[in-house]
């Protein structure tokens, strides 16, 4: 039962009909849990609140399915608008995003000067910004550009996936750009061609990329909410002498809420990922595939 609806979110997460539906309509399904809200007075209200218990955030305006140069543009001009909110309201935050929601699928070459305009106002503000990694036929390509915007940029890092069977080369090869990365377990529907297809073999993945990327001496963002992983990481960083300042742990906003309290206040900066916008519909998926258990918030708000 459980994997019938992991697949049935994962289809759904994919399907550009449904996201588009979603958007006319506000936050339903239960999605308030895990999405901050439609505008980005919302938005950086919450980030306030986590602020005050000493939690960071990553702001992210949720974008999928572009299919225009225009809504390339109105994905960018987003960004540019919450990195000035993020200044503007001094907030503790900075920016994840989406590269197909700038174009990556319409023309590289858009995505590039999107992603140079946001990098270059992220700059202005001594603010960085995060790519986030999305399905596998987006990976190489992701990789590639992100080398291309080191060469001018220092305040930008991108995401890779522990399920990957590729990704031990990627922090390899990454490690002479001294990679700012975040590492996750991985959240898209991969075939086994590409993709451990056991946890317990993803698990063990993510636990040797964390070694490896910590002890290449590189800044580490370890997004999880698997208790048995972040007191791996507590152990690595005693074992390596990793100072406090090379990594952070990450977790996404609406979840593991005791959990993120506890790590700021034994003294581990930590992040939260705070998404917002109309384009919520895909990104809720994704949280109900990972624990099909959430399906009972979907219910009980269906009518809300
Ligand atoms: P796992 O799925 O094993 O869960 C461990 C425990 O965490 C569960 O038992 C449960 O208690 C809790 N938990 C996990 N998910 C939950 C949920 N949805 N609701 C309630 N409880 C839950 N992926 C990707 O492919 N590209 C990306 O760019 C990102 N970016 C990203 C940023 C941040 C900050 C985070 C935390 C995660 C991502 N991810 C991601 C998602 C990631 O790949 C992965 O799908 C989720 O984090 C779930 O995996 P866990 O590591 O939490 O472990």
């Amino acid at each position: 039962m459980e994997t019938v609806l992991r697949n049935l979110f994962q289809s759904l997460a994919k399907n550009p009909s449904a996201n588009k539906m979603a958007k006319k309509y506000g936050l339903r399904f239960g999605a308030r849990r895990f999405v901050a809200g439609v505008t980005i007075e919302e938005a950086v209200q919450a980030v306030r609140a986590l602020n005050q218990d000493g939690r960071l955030a990553t702001l992210d305006h949720l974008g999928e399915f572009i299919s225009t140069r225009e809504e390339a543009m109105e994905s960018t001009q987003m960004c540019l608008e919450t990195l000035d909110a993020i200044s503007r309201s001094g907030v503790q935050s900075n920016l994840s995003l989406k590269m197909t929601s700038l174009g990556l699928d319409i023309d590289r070459q858009l995505c590039i000067d999107n992603m140079t305009s946001i990098l270059t106002r992220a700059q202005s503000y001594g603010n960085f910004v995060r790519i986030d990694m999305e399905d596998y036929a987006h990976c190489q390509m992701s990789i590639d550009i992100y080398r291309e915007l080191r060469q001018q940029f220092d305040n930008v890092g991108i995401v890779l996936q522990a399920y990957l069977y590729r990704t031990q080369q990627d922090i390899e090869d990454l490690n002479e750009y001294r990679a700012n990365l975040r590492l996750v377990k991985g959240a898209y529907k991969e075939p086994p061609a590409v993709a451990f297809p056991a946890k317990e073999d993803v698990d063990s993945n993510y636990c040797k990329i964390i070694s490896q990327h910590l002890t290449n001496g590189n800044y580490t963002a370890i997004a999880t909410h698997d208790e048995k992983i972040v007191r791996y990481v507590r152990e690595e960083v005693k074992r390596y002498h990793i100072p406090l300042h090379q990594f952070e742990f990450q977790m996404l906003y609406g979840i593991c809420e005791d959990l993120q309290k506890r790590l700021v206040q034994e003294g581990y900066k930590v992040r939260v990922y705070v998404p917002y916008g109309r384009d919520w519909f895909g990104y809720n998926m994704r949280r109900l595939a990972e624990r099909p258990a959430n399906i009972w918030f979907v219910l009980k708000n269906l009518f809300k």
